[in-house]
């Protein structure tokens, strides 16, 4: 069985009060899910006071990046260590953001999937292609090869351990969502190539997210498709009664 996950991707929203505020809120209205994992993604500044205000609850603390070592003079950044140590259990990586606005490559990606996984953590490992690259007929082969560089010399055992959200660019923030039936095609076609890099044994037992203005109108039908095992929401997840409809999906 797929586990089922709901993320919330507070991208660079929210002071710490309001994060903590909505984190509360949250807390309060997710109290009897149980077979959905429910994660909260707040910026760096937030995580400590979100992670002690969902505390005693069953919501998950994810950060939205890290850098690939341990510690260092790396001015700026943000260690792997240091948000295990602040009550993190997932972690994005690879977001479309990161990759266009700070220069991330998938070798990039590859060395922070790793490293996360050394320190016990779940990376929502994310991929999917632009407009331009849908329009020219390669969105396939684009996600395809992101999936492949990115989990570069990793074995079996290793990629079980993460998730995978696909987030097409062009629906990321455009209010234009990916109809079900396209969402779960992509899904289907990264499940293959997991099949081929790995096993059928694997690729049936990875959750894939899907991400790309997920709304409380549109999750149902999404989470109703065969492939689609949850969701990467982002401007939507920012309103407590929004995410929370979005959390209870209706199959
Ligand atoms: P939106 O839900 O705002 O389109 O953002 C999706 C996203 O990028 C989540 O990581």
């Amino acid at each position: 069985m797929r586990k089922k996950i709901i993320a919330g991707n507070w991208k660079m929203y929210k002071t710490t009060r309001e994060a903590v505020q909505l984190a509360e809120n949250l807390k309060k209205s997710l109290v009897n899910i149980k077979n959905t994992i429910v994660v909260l993604c707040p910026p760096f500044t937030s995580l400590f006071s979100v992670g002690q205000a969902i505390k005693n609850s069953t919501i998950k603390l994810g950060a939205q990046n890290i850098y690939y070592e341990k510690e260092g003079a790396y001015t700026g950044e943000i260690s792997p260590l240091m948000i295990k140590d602040v009550g993190c259990q997932f972690v994005i990586i690879g977001h479309s953001e990161r990759r266009k606005y700070f220069n991330e490559t998938d070798a990039i990606i590859n060395k922070k999937i790793k490293t996360a996984l050394n320190f016990g953590l779940t990376p929502i490992f994310c991929v999917g292609e632009t407009l331009d690259q849908r329009e020219k007929g390669i969105a396939e082969s684009t996600v395809i090869s992101q999936v492949e560089k990115g989990l570069m010399d990793m074995n079996e055992e290793d990629v079980l351990k993460l998730v995978i959200a696909y987030e097409p660019v062009w629906a990321i923030g455009t209010g234009k969502t990916a109809t079900p039936d396209v969402a779960d095609g992509m899904h289907s076609v990264i499940r293959k190539s997991l099949s081929k890099l790995y096993s059928s044994d694997l690729s049936n037992n990875i959750s894939i997210l899907y991400g790309g203005s997920v709304k409380p109108d549109n999750i149902d039908a999404l989470m109703s498709q065969e492939n689609i095992d949850g969701a990467l929401v982002g401007g939507a997840s920012l309103d407590s009664a929004g995410f929370s409809r979005i959390v209870q999906f209706k199959k």
